[in-house]
């Protein structure tokens, strides 16, 4: 039951490269539309054509060390509705070598003030099990925009170290560890499990609950957006 005249509204911004990311925010998505809530997604496009896997090991060692170093990959202007106000913006991604992906870097760069200052915004991270240094380089860089942070959904590859490492590697590089021999036992599966998704869907809905409950989101939209003009 709600008491508010019109439904919650969520922004969902994402990055995926090889869609574990997009698999997330889908059945996010879909958990918080369940409870009710109004939800509106933007892919944030990289203007030079990104693919995944990359082209061989070379290649794959190369992007693990430009990412290293934060490189930002630019991307087009996010749609206008991205600077309306909302009652929550997730902003969701994978890691890349400890770090934010380069587009969603080059996002907060170049539209972070405008998109998240006075707004509740939720980091979505999809990784293979360090997401650590991602977490806090993220919300700095948000805390910074004037987001008001929320507590990051972090969801890992459940394999085991060293396979999930040597897993990623290999896929990123154009293999399927899955089905090389000596690592099918430790790497069954590339990304995340049924389970976790079936987990983030109940995480929206959560979050749709809690968004419908006015006393749980202190700050209404109309007040934001006073607050940001
Ligand atoms: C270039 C590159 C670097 C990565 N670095 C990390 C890392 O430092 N830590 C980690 O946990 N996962 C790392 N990963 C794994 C991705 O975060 C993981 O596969 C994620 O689920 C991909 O999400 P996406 O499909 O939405 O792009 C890396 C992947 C790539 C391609």
């Amino acid at each position: 039951m709600t008491d508010r005249k019109t439904p919650p509204r969520v922004l969902v911004i994402y990055f995926s490269l090889s869609g574990q990311s997009r698999g997330l925010i889908n059945l996010l998505a879909h958990g918080m539309r369940s409870a009710g809530v109004t939800v509106s997604v933007e892919r944030l496009l990289p203007l030079q054509k990104l693919t995944f896997p990359f082209n061989g090991i070379t290649q794959t060692l190369w992007r693990m060390i430009t990412t290293f170093f934060r490189q930002r990959v630019p991307i087009s202007e996010p749609s206008p509705r991205c600077f309306d106000a909302y009652d929550l913006i997730v902003l969701a991604g994978p890691t890349w070598s400890y770090n934010p992906s380069g587009p969603v870097l080059y996002l907060i760069d170049r539209y972070g003030k405008q998109l998240f200052c006075g707004q509740a915004v939720l980091p979505l991270i999809s990784c293979r099990g360090y997401y650590r240094r991602h977490n806090r380089i993220l919300g700095r860089k948000l805390k910074r925009c004037g987001a008001r942070l929320e507590q990051s959904l972090i969801f890992s590859h459940p394999v085991k170290e060293p396979w999930s490492t040597i897993g990623v590697f290999l896929k990123s590089a154009g293999y399927q560890p899955q089905h090389v021999i000596l690592l099918k036992n430790h790497y069954p599966h590339y990304g995340h499990t049924t389970e976790q998704l079936r987990q983030i869907k109940k995480e929206g809905t959560k979050i749709g609950l809690r968004l419908q409950n006015p006393a749980a989101s202190l700050v209404s939209c109309a007040d934001k957006k006073q607050a940001a003009v």
